[in-house]
């Protein structure tokens, strides 16, 4: 077992999790954006940032959901640096989705009041990968990826035609956190926004009504649940 500190509260872990692991054990609160249980940890978001200390050595900001656990760590999830750094992040974020409600409510808790930046096109995406870690580790089909670099970056099928592997699951378009990813679902098809052609829609050979893989929407609805609040209903889209 790993023995640390977090908000001076005396932890005990099992060798191998994360700080964000402890914490959501402890209930210690930590705001995320691009970390899903079900997913790989990603390290995109920088809302998970804690001041991290190993004495007698200097502090330094690291990325919960990424750093491991070890043995004699102080951890601080709310010390002024921690504060600072959330605040900036949050700004950036808005930057690309001015009107998220969890970004807003962020914006809020983290005294963010101008938000000074301005993406040239806005698209609600904050780059923050989970829609291509559910299509390649959720659904195991790899349809869209990351492409370009900076500020330019986005996520796309490639050559932004619909990839023939996609199987119009959807899972991009639950997962998304901004609601950047939109799906039109008309009877027959399913179109996804970056992509050009349609997907012929899949039904359940035996109730004939649900097409998305049960586990998946489970999944997913926890994730939406946990940070919205309220659960959503996949007919809805
Ligand atoms: S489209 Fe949504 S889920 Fe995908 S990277 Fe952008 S914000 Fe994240
Ligand atoms: S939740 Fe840790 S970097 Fe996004």
């Amino acid at each position: 077992m790993i023995h640390l500190t977090i908000d001076d509260h005396a932890i005990e872990v099992p060798e191998g999790r994360t700080l964000l692991e402890a914490c959501r054990e402890y209930n210690i609160e930590v705001p995320t954006l691009c970390y899903h249980p079900s997913l790989e940890p990603f390290g995109a978001c920088r809302l998970c940032m804690v001041e991290y200390a190993q004495p007698p050595h200097p502090s330094k900001l690291v990325a919960a959901c990424v750093y491991p656990c070890e043995e004699g760590a102080v951890v601080s999830t709310h010390s002024e640096s921690v504060r600072n750094s959330r605040r900036i992040t949050v700004e950036l974020l808005l930057s690309s989705a001015p009107n998220d409600p969890y970004l807003l409510q962020l914006a809020q808790e983290y005294g963010v009041t101008d938000v000074r930046f301005r993406m040239p096109e806005e698209n609600l995406c904050v780059v923050c990968g989970l829609c291509v870690r559910a299509c390649n580790e959720i659904v195991g089909v790899r349809a869209i990826s990351m492409i370009n670099r900076g500020i330019s970056k986005e996520v796309s099928p490639p050559f932004k035609v619909i990839s023939p592997t996609c199987i119009g699951c959807g899972a991009c378009v639950l997962i998304c956190p901004t609601g950047s990813i939109k799906l039109k679902d008309v009877i027959g098809y399913r179109s996804i926004h970056f992509a050009e052609s349609d997907i012929e829609r899949v039904y359940c050979q035996i109730c004939s009504d649900i097409d998305l893989q049960p586990t998946l929407v489970k999944d997913i609805e926890t994730l939406m649940q946990n940070r919205t609040g309220h659960s959503i209903n996949k007919k809805e889209l």
